[in-house]
């Protein structure tokens, strides 16, 4: 991947709430991560080669991802992780296993035609994201794993569910998921993300509601 020095669009995070919501003090923390999940502790014996990565890895893109969208309330972000943990096996995997749809991955596990749209927003709407629009066209000549390539290093990769978020959830989902309610995080899966509230999803969720900040 490449190196470069976060944050990196901070200029872009337009859709700052308005509302006067606590800011989060020292902000998303592999120890937060490690309470909900513990198995992202480690990827000794992780089952898909070179995907895998710990809490300690992941924990810093996702927060600096927060920041870029100007996600800045703990239930939403708290929501966001949930999907995130859940859609990449605690960050086991960053591409579609089961059954292996090829070209869907990132860490909310997107379907190909959202990486292709994340690829293009990366290229046009970013202007400092190094992604270039050749890029993305070329990546979309040879095919869905190509452009998924192209979103799915640990910066994009780990920032896709912020940008679904963003750019996907209408503003009564968002709002819901600022409630932190059950019923909004539910609205989100079923509206935004196109799934059901799983007992299994709503279990990650409730755990980390329950840290009440980070
Ligand atoms: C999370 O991001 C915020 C805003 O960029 C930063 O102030 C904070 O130090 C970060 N926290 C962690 C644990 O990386």
């Amino acid at each position: 991947m490449r190196s470069r020095t976060l944050p990196l669009l901070l200029a872009l995070a337009a859709t700052t709430l308005t509302s006067p919501l606590p800011q989060q003090k020292t902000g998303l923390t592999a120890a937060s991560i490690l309470e909900i999940s513990p198995s992202t502790s480690s990827c000794a014996n992780s089952p898909a080669a070179g995907e895998c990565r710990t809490a300690h890895q992941a924990g810093p893109f996702i927060n600096i991802s927060f920041t870029n969208f100007g996600i800045r309330d703990f239930p939403t972000q708290a929501a966001l992780l949930s999907l995130i943990l859940y859609e990449s096996g605690a960050f086991k995997y960053s591409k579609n296993h089961f059954p292996g749809v090829p070209g869907q991955g990132t860490r909310n596990m997107q379907s190909p035609e959202f990486n292709l749209e994340y690829a293009t927003w990366l290229a046009t709407v970013c202007a400092n994201c190094g992604i270039s629009e050749v890029e993305v066209r070329r990546a979309e000549g040879e095919g869905v794993e190509a452009v998924l390539g192209l979103v799915n290093g640990d910066e994009w990769g780990l920032g896709s569910a912020a940008w679904f978020w963003s750019t996907q959830c209408d503003p009564t989902v968002k709002q819901g998921l600022r409630e932190g309610t059950q019923e909004g995080w539910e609205a989100y899966l079923s509206q935004c993300v196109g799934t059901t509230a799983t007992e299994e999803r709503t279990a990650i969720w409730r755990k980390a509601m329950a840290l009440g900040s980070w």
